[in-house]
């Protein structure tokens, strides 16, 4: 590693070392606290945390489980205070529970566990002389969304056959989110969260189309459909078409219906991420968290209002309803024979190529159009993966978060790791995806053709294959590798004020934990990897937002390992023993109260 403080701007930091310690590990000169923890009471009303005597009205109130993306939005009316969002993607039954049996769950803790997933948005508070934050409860702007709360779906798909059930005959209100992952912020100040993996709240289902999305032919695991039946894909067959959306929340109004937004496909979601054209029309990137599935790009054709009035507000709810959806086709330009990492670089020198987004279907405001011959639109918006299939798009290793830079324009791909790329029948390595049983994930660093966010044809290169830098199949964008730190697993994706890619992992592959890293990305220092802090035993590094006087991540699924349980925990992060584990909130921030990396 580098030693000391050196290092790209906003990078200046002595990378932490890997390591499997069951605390958050930050570098020297820094401090941390714990901004919220799963259970604490945010709503009027709401309950103290006890984890004993816990009931579904109690966790309605407070803070949800597994913490995932976050986003900070200013609250300009009161100085010192930010606006904190964060998704709540599932829970973990056997660590929220004394005693949980799974095949037997109470109808108490379903309700638990619906009440505990979705979001939370609550007030946050600055310390004045350091990046330390802490919650404002009982704030009027604070508020929890659940599996329980209802939702308007809009869009091209709102009101179809495919959306109808018993209890919903219009298509268009939908109860709950499920499994939201990653997300992102809209420049006219809303949240976006990708609902992932909801097929695992599904049960009974011998459709086709629902196989493409991994629902299962047997009961889910949590049994949520012994308490509800629209859980049951055989007793309410359109309910699971209502769930794999990426769903906008107004933070600023507490009172607002949050919407499923359906002209941005459905699809394990794992985020989204806006941007602008050069005439103010929003681009959303979203990935489609799945081995061999395939990344998208929806290009609205309405422009963002300006302003704060109450017209252009409304004006703003509706872009993201009136566009065209793309997928992501890549080629090579080098013979894929000499990339089957061996640790060879193609022929000239990179892996690199070419690459169209092809459109799959457009929504207007007099209905929508399909461009994938055989299917309807409203079937291209609902059976998404199915469109990208009959397309040709390029299958890539489980695309993660996505992310353009706001100094370059270029856009950062992370591709978590595809064990079963090249594993019998499956796809081989190509030049995008370059290693067979990719264990440990890379990032792709894609140029849009004029750097213009709405063309339909880009350049990429591979940024980062990541492992062991001792590894010869790993690259770290041509930097010396004896100066990097060793990264597995790439996920969520964020930048810092100077433009460096800041990259959280999850599952790491190389026997430590999972953490947080900053790499620059111009530069002499351009693929200089440095490691910012490490997880709790168990827990996946989410939601990292770089702010100038602090950095704030989730700590997910702390205490996660095999067969560890209340009575038996892996971890008693953040509280230490004789307490429950906690999925929660951490802000780290410099001591001597100055900017992160300078
Ligand atoms: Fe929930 Fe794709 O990580
Ligand atoms: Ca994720
Ligand atoms: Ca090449
Ligand atoms: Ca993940």
């Amino acid at each position: 590693y580098n030693k000391g403080g050196k290092g790209a701007r906003g990078l200046r930091f002595t990378p932490v070392a890997p390591n499997t310690a069951d605390t958050v590990t930050i570098p020297e000169g820094y401090a941390q606290n714990v901004v919220i923890r799963w259970g604490e009471p945010i709503l009027r009303g709401a309950p103290a945390f006890d984890p004993d005597k816990q009931s579904a009205k109690a966790q309605a109130g407070q803070f949800g489980y597994n913490c995932d993306y976050l986003g900070l939005l200013p609250l300009w009316s009161e100085r010192g205070r930010q606006v904190l969002v964060a998704n709540h993607e599932y829970t973990d039954e056997i660590l929220m529970f004394k005693g949980y049996d799974d095949a037997n769950p109470t109808r108490e803790q379903v309700e638990i566990a619906w009440a505990a997933h979705g979001l939370s948005v609550v007030v946050v508070e600055e310390e004045r002389k350091s990046g330390k934050l802490t919650p404002v409860p009982r704030h009027p702007l604070n508020r929890r969304v659940t599996a329980t709360t209802e939702f308007k779906v809009t869009g091209p798909a709102a009101g179809s056959d495919l959306l109808k059930t018993s209890a919903d005959p219009t298509g268009t209100k939908v109860l709950g989110t499920l499994n939201n992952c990653a997300g992102g912020e809209t420049p006219w100040g809303t949240t976006l969260h990708g609902e992932e993996n909801f097929n695992q709240y599904f049960a009974n289902s011998s459709r086709a189309t629902d196989k493409r999305y991994g629902i299962g032919t047997a009961a889910s695991e949590r049994k949520w459909e012994l308490f509800d039946k629209r859980f049951d894909v055989a007793k309410e067959p359109n309910e699971v078409h209502r769930f794999g959306y990426v769903v906008e929340l107004d933070p600023y109004d507490p009172t607002s219906t949050p919407r499923k937004r359906t002209a941005l496909g459905r699809f394990k979601h794992e985020g989204a991420t806006v941007r602008l054209t050069h005439d103010g029309r929003p681009v959303v990137y979203s990935g489609d968290d799945e081995r061999f599935d395939y990344f998208y790009k929806f290009v609205g054709t309405k422009r963002m209002a300006h302003g704060h009035s109450r017209r252009a507000r409304e004006h703003n709810l509706t872009l993201l309803d009136e566009g065209t959806l793309y997928v992501a086709k890549l080629t090579g330009d080098s013979p894929a024979i000499e990339i089957d990492g061996t640790g060879k670089l193609p022929k000239d020198g990179e892996f690199d190529g070419s690459g169209t987004w092809i459109p799959l279907a457009t929504a207007t405001a007099k209905g929508a159009v399909s461009h994938v011959e055989g299917m309807t639109a409203e079937e291209v918006f609902v059976f998404t993966r199915l469109a990208g299939d009959k397309v040709g798009a390029t299958k890539m290793d489980r695309p993660e978060d996505i992310e353009p830079n706001p100094h370059t324009g270029k856009v950062y791909v992370a591709l978590t790791n595809n064990t079963n790329r090249g594993v019998g029948t499956n796809a081989k390595a190509d030049e995008a995806n370059p290693r067979n049983a990719n264990k440990h994930g890379h990032v792709l660093e894609l140029t849009e053709r004029w750097n213009r966010a709405d063309s339909t044809k880009f350049a990429w290169s591979l940024f980062l294959v990541a492992g062991d830098p001792k590894d010869p199949a790993t690259y770290f964008a041509g930097f010396p590798k004896d100066k990097v730190s060793p990264i597995s697993c790439p996920d969520n994706v964020a930048f810092d004020r100077y433009g460096n890619l800041w990259i959280s992992t999850d599952g790491a592959q190389l026997g430590y934990h999972d953490g947080l890293f900053g790499v620059a990305t111009r530069g002499d220092r351009r693929g200089e990897l440095k490691q910012f802090l490490t997880m709790p035993k168990g827990a996946e590094t989410c939601g990292p937002i770089v702010q100038e006087r602090r950095v704030l991540v989730s700590v997910q699924h702390p205490g996660e390992i095999d067969d560890a349980t209340v009575e038996n925990p892996a971890s008693t992060w953040p509280d230490g023993p004789g307490t429950y584990v906690r999925p929660s909130v951490v802000a780290v921030y410099r001591k001597d109260g100055r900017d992160i990396g300078v």
